[in-house]
């Protein structure tokens, strides 16, 4: 009997990874994977053991020796856990090295990182920075190590250029959206994305949407199971031959639909605090550079930047996302009673 495609996860209890991990047990070829996913809850650990998945107890921020010996053993290893955690990236790296060295051939890393790669600093005054296409492989690895996500991507990029690995970096922009499947009906999946909780919940605690500037920086914005289903039609290309994919240097994978301001979040927002009750008519202001600070730290310029891409590498794939902007608005606003809930 052919061995099994060991494929270890990290992130998969997340917005996205749950939505790629489902995606993955519902696949044709799900009987020839052996699913291993990271966990650092023994109580999600519990539940996931329940889909027929090995579970590896750990974390990216302590004893990562767990995490290089799970990559080690891995023929496919999928990250979705953390773009910034160079330590831990490096301990993969480290594991796949190993598994290099064993089998005389590259395993796959398909790395999740973000458009935050190519923001600049508009702080909302305005929306003319340029958009940047996956397919401009000279610019963005041009982009230096200090940028958001490249002090991973980096040597990410590298070791595939040394050969010990394929490397392909998902890069989405900000993903929104209600996922649904097996590890949301366990109650094992984040509901929302890291990127609506940093926009609804300062807005909620500031009973009115908000923006920075003059709100007219632009994001690209995609929804979470147009955003999974990228995952697995690169998961599949990759299967078949893993050189009819970009890797490495060719390797970044935009993951967008279509752009929003500031300005139309910021009233969405509003909206969505008009429908519960929290504001009587729906009006938006710009975060004081205090409520800036106090609700994103040193990070809030990066909520009046702009953040534009086109994803032609990855429809080029065949990827064809569906949701829209209209979506978008709705998860805004339904995002707010969401929240208001306690999650
Ligand atoms: N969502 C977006 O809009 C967006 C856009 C661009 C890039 N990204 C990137 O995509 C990745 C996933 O985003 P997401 O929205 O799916 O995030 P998320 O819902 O917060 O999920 C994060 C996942 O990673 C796990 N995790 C977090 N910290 C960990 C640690 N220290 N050790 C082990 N596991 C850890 C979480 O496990 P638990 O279940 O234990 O919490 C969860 O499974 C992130 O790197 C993010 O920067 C996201």
């Amino acid at each position: 009997m052919a061995s099994k495609i060991n494929i270890f996860l990290t992130g998969a209890t997340g917005h996205i990874g749950g939505s790629v991990l489902a995606r993955l047990l519902n696949h044709p070829n799900f009987s020839s994977f052996e699913l291993n996913v990271l966990v650092r809850s023994t109580d999600k650990a519990k539940k996931l053991r329940t889909l027929r998945v090995k579970v590896t107890l750990g974390s990216y921020d302590e004893k990562l020796e767990i995490l290089a010996e799970a990559a080690s053993h891995a023929d496919i290893v999928i990250s979705m856990a953390d773009a910034d955690n160079l330590p831990a990236s490096t301990a993969i790296l480290d594991g796949m090295k190993i598994k290099h060295a064993a089998s005389g051939k590259a395993p796959i890393l398909i790395h999740t990182s973000g458009t935050g790669i190519i923001v600049d600093d508009a702080r909302g005054l305005h929306g003319d920075h340029r958009e940047f296409s996956d397919l401009e492989s000279e610019v963005l690895n041009a982009i230096p190590v200090t940028a958001l996500h490249r002090n991973v991507d980096i040597p990410i990029i590298e070791a595939d250029k040394a050969g010990y690995i394929n490397a392909y970096i998902i890069t989405p922009g900000t993903v929104f959206g209600y996922p649904s499947g097996p590890l949301v009906d366990l109650g094992i999946q984040n509901i929302p994305s890291i990127q609506m909780r940093y926009l609804i919940k300062p807005c909620i605690a500031r009973k009115q949407g908000a923006y920075f500037g003059k709100g007219l920086n632009l994001w690209s914005a995609v929804d979470v199971d147009d955003t999974a289903d990228l995952y697995l039609i690169l998961f599949d290309a990759i299967l078949r031959d893993p050189e009819s994919a970009g890797h490495g240097t060719e390797g970044y994978y935009f993951v967008e639909n279509f752009q929003y301001s500031a300005l139309e979040v910021a009233q969405a927002i509003s909206e969505g605090l008009v429908e519960q009750g929290i504001m009587t008519t729906p009006e938006i202001s710009p975060f004081t550079l205090e409520e800036g600070e106090k609700y994103f730290g040193t990070f809030w310029p990066l909520l009046g930047a702009n953040s534009k891409v086109k994803a032609d590498r990855s429809r080029a794939l065949g990827w064809a996302p569906k949701r829209d902007k209209e979506d978008l608005i709705a998860n805004l606003k339904s995002g707010v009673a969401f929240y208001l809930k306690g999650y």
